[in-house]
C-alpha cells in the first residue's frame, strides 16, 4: 500500500499510514458490471476461509429506535484472512418507509481497514455490495442445494424489492434460465417494477403473477423470499408438498414447523439463530439445534447432502466477511483502473508530539 506518511524509525520495518480513498456507488457498479461468476466464486472461496477459521465475525449489533420501531442500522464488524487479509465494517440501515418515498429501503457504507497499521483506508458506497454479495450467496446455494436433482425449471419470487433484482440478475448471469417465473408481493408497484425489469433483461419464460402465495409456493420448484416481513407468515406446510429448494433471504417469513419439515441449511449456525429469525424461533421452540443439517460450506465440502423427500431451505444471516470480502475486490478494481479517489491528508495529526 502506498504511503502518505512515515510512523516507525528508518530502522524497523516501516508501517506507514495509508492513503484514504472514498469509492462512490457508480464506481462499485462499473468494478462489478459482468463479474458475477467471479463474485460467486469469491463469496465461495470467503465461506471456504470462514470455515476454515481464517476470519473474525463477531455477531452483528442491530441499533433500534423506540420512535421508529420499524427500522434499524445494523454494525457488521469483520476479518478476513487468506490472500484478502483486511479488516473493516458495514454500516448498513434499513428503513422500509424510505419505498414509499420512491428510495431503497437499504443504504449502506463499507470501510476497509489496513491490516498492518488499522488505519481506515477505504469508505465504499456499500448497498451495492451488500445486494451483490446476498445475490451471489444466494446463487450459489442455488446451485449446490439442487445438485444431483433436475435443476428447478419454475421460480418464484416473494417479495419483490431490489433483493429479488440483484438475485435474478445472478442468476441468470450464472447459467440459470427458467420456463416460468412466478412473481408475489403485497405491493401492486413493486410486482409492476419487477416484471418491468425482467423484460428489459431479456428474461425468457412465462411470467406470472399471483395473487395468493399458496399458487406461487405450489407452482415453483425454487422459491425466493425476499420481503420484509418482521414475523412469520406462511405456516401451511402443504403447500410444500413438492420438496422445493427455498431461498429464505429473509429469514423471517416461515414458521418454525415448516422449518422442522425440512433440510435446513445456513451460512453460519451462531449468526442464524439470533435475532428472531425463523431458525431462531425454531430452535426456541425444540430447544435445540438438531434441526439444522448444516452450513453452505458442509454442503461445498461433501460433509453434508441433500435429500430430495423433503423440502430444502437455505437461511443465509449474511456475513461481514462477504462485504468485506467484495468490497476489497471493488477496491482492488478500482485502483487498478487508475481512478482512485483519495481524499488527501485525510489523516493530519501523526506525530504524536507535534
Ligand atoms: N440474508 C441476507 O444476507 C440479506 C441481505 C440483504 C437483504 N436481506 C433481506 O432481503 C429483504 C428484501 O430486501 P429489499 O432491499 O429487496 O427490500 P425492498 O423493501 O426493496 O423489497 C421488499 C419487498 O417485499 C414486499 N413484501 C413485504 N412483506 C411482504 C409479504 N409479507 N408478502 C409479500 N411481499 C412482501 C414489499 O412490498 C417489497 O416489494 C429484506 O428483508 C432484507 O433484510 C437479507
Amino acid at each position: 500500500m502506498t504511503s502518505s506518511a512515515s510512523a516507525g524509525p528508518a530502522t524497523e520495518p516501516a508501517l506507514t499510514v495509508p492513503p484514504f480513498a472514498v469509492i462512490p456507488g457508480a464506481q462499485v457498479q462499473r468494478a462489478l458490471e459482468g463479474r458475477q461468476s467471479q463474485i460467486v466464486e469469491l463469496v465461495e472461496s470467503t465461506y471456504r476461509l470462514h470455515s476454515a477459521g481464517d476470519s473474525v465475525n463477531p455477531p452483528s449489533y442491530f441499533l433500534r429506535f423506540p420512535d421508529r420501531p420499524a427500522s434499524r442500522i445494523i454494525a457488521l464488524p469483520a476479518s478476513i484472512g487468506g490472500s484478502i487479509r483486511v479488516d473493516g465494517l458495514k454500516w448498513v440501515s434499513s428503513f422500509p418507509e424510505n419505498v414509499s418515498a420512491g428510495i431503497p429501503r437499504a443504504s449502506a457504507v463499507l470501510i476497509l481497514n489496513d491490516h498492518d497499521t488499522g488505519y481506515p483506508f477505504a469508505c465504499l458506497e456499500c448497498s451495492i455490495i451488500s445486494a451483490t454479495r446476498t445475490a451471489a450467496m444466494a446463487a450459489s446455494a442455488a446451485d449446490w442445494l439442487s445438485r444431483g436433482r433436475p435443476r428447478p425449471g419454475r421460480v418464484g419470487f416473494f417479495g419483490v424489492g431490489l433483493i429479488a433484482r440483484y438475485i435474478h440478475t445472478f442468476l441468470a448471469s450464472t447459467g440459470w434460465s427458467f420456463g416460468e417465473i412466478g412473481v408475489h408481493d403485497l405491493s401492486a408497484d413493486s410486482a409492476a417494477g419487477f416484471r418491468g425489469y425482467l423484460e428489459r433483461s431479456g428474461a425468457t419464460g412465462r411470467i406470472t403473477w399471483y395473487e395468493h402465495p399458496e399458487q406461487l409456493i405450489r407452482s415453483s420448484d425454487l422459491v425466493i423470499f425476499a420481503t420484509v416481513a418482521g414475523e412469520p407468515h406462511i405456516s401451511d406446510l402443504s403447500w410444500f408438498g413438492h420438496n422445493p429448494l427455498v431461498l429464505h433471504v429473509s429469514l423471517r417469513d416461515l414458521t418454525p414447523e415448516i422449518l422442522l419439515a425440512s433440510t435446513n441449511i445456513v451460512d453460519d449456525v451462531e449468526h442464524c439463530l439470533k435475532a428472531s429469525t425463523s431458525p431462531h424461533l425454531a430452535e426456541q421452540l425444540t430447544g435445540s439445534r438438531d434441526f439444522l443439517a448444516g452450513t453452505l460450506d458442509d454442503v461445498m465440502a461433501g460433509r453434508v447432502r441433500i435429500p430430495g423427500d423433503r423440502p430444502t431451505v437455505f437461511s443465509p444471516f449474511g456475513l461481514g466477511v462477504l462485504d468485506l470480502a467484495v468490497g476489497k475486490y471493488v477496491y482492488d478494481e478500482v485502483t487498478r483502473s487508475g481512478d482512485l479517489h483519495v481524499i488527501g491528508d485525510f489523516f493530519h495529526e501523526l506525530r504524536r508530539y507535534g
